[in-house]
């Protein structure tokens, strides 16, 4: 039996795995992301054979890669369109994949991918209706409505994280306009906070004896009491619970499911996005949605791209 090649792409590391056709994880590992965008490819297809030469396989092992990249994509002709958060524009990854590791390859965005492998194998359970959101370097969505991703017109069905929740004053995004909830919501977006918070008031905190503060020190200083630590988590989950609820709105999903690495943060972070979910959501709307961390966690991506090779590459 042949393997699925799964690939999601982030910000700070690729992540690389072999899938069986059940949707069970082989073999996974990671390499770092080459933030200039120029030898991603290469190092891909490096990767894959390293790792095949390790197994003592080969590439017939491998039936196709399914891959996930961290902007809108154009599913057609392979090509991503820009990535707010790495070098690329118009940049036709899917045939570079396929002419470096010599397999087909089929690429979506990677919060699209997360969607599908959540609905495949973990917290979608079933749902045919449900919203994904990964919050780490940036904030991804993936919005799938009977059973579909909605791509939209030109490929940026499903931007979530360029959602504006301040019209005035706002962060500048990556995407060039101000005031998105990435600025807000993304593991950097939670730091910023956190750190203008420490700087506006004089308030007590444990983590003004953090030089190098990551969104995880925030939550674990709110689970040690830390008061303004909870104002920042508050401001954060506020805000993303708003963008969940009015999307839904549009959507009326069954489950919601928030995946990236700030989701480790657990019940901590999906009580206060429910909490305000439920406030801001159309009534009906809240009522069917239930949120949950992803059940995947990290591994939601890859598992989105076998199924990718699955049902477009190989159609079964
Ligand atoms: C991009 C999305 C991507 C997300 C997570 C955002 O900045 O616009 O396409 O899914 O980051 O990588
Ligand atoms: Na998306
Ligand atoms: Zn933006």
């Amino acid at each position: 039996e042949q393997w699925l090649v799964g690939i999601d792409l982030g910000g700070t590391t690729i992540k690389m795995a072999f899938i069986n056709y059940y949707g069970e994880i082989v073999e996974k590992w990671e390499i770092p992301t080459d933030k200039t965008g120029k030898t991603i490819t290469t190092d891909i297809a490096k990767a894959i054979d390293t790792k095949l030469e390790q197994m003592g396989l080969t590439k017939a092992k491998l039936g196709g890669i399914g891959m996930g990249a961290p902007g809108p994509v154009n599913l057609e002709k392979g090509l991503i369109y820009e990535t707010p958060n790495l070098g690329w524009e118009n940049f036709p990854l899917r045939d570079h994949i396929e002419l470096e590791t010599g397999l087909p390859a089929v690429i979506d965005n990677d919060a699209n991918i997360a969607a599908l492998g959540e609905m495949w194998k973990g917290a979608g359970d079933g749902a045919k209706d449900l919203i994904c959101v990964t919050l780490g370097t940036g904030v991804g969505g993936g919005l799938i409505s009977n059973g579909e991703v909605i791509h939209g017109i030109n490929g940026a069905g499903g931007e979530i994280g360029h959602i504006t929740v301040v019209p005035d004053g706002g962060a500048l995004c990556g995407c060039g306009k101000t005031g998105c909830i990435e600025t807000i919501a993304s593991a950097t977006g939670i730091v910023r906070i956190a750190k203008e918070k420490l700087q506006s008031s004089d308030e007590e905190s444990i983590l003004r004896k953090n030089s190098d503060l990551s969104s995880k020190d925030v939550f674990d200083a709110v689970e040690q009491g830390d008061a303004l630590a909870e104002e920042v988590i508050d401001y954060v989950t506020f805000q993303l619970g708003l963008v969940l609820a009015n999307i839904s709105n549009g959507l009326n999903p069954e489950k919601i499911v928030i995946g990236g690495g700030v989701s480790k943060a657990g019940d901590l972070l999906i009580s206060k996005v429910d909490h305000y979910f439920k406030r801001f959501a159309f009534p009906r709307v809240a009522q069917a949605a239930s949120i949950s961390v992803a059940t995947l966690g990290n591994d939601a991506g890859v598992i989105g791209g076998a199924w990718l090779v699955k049902t477009k590459l190989l159609n079964n």
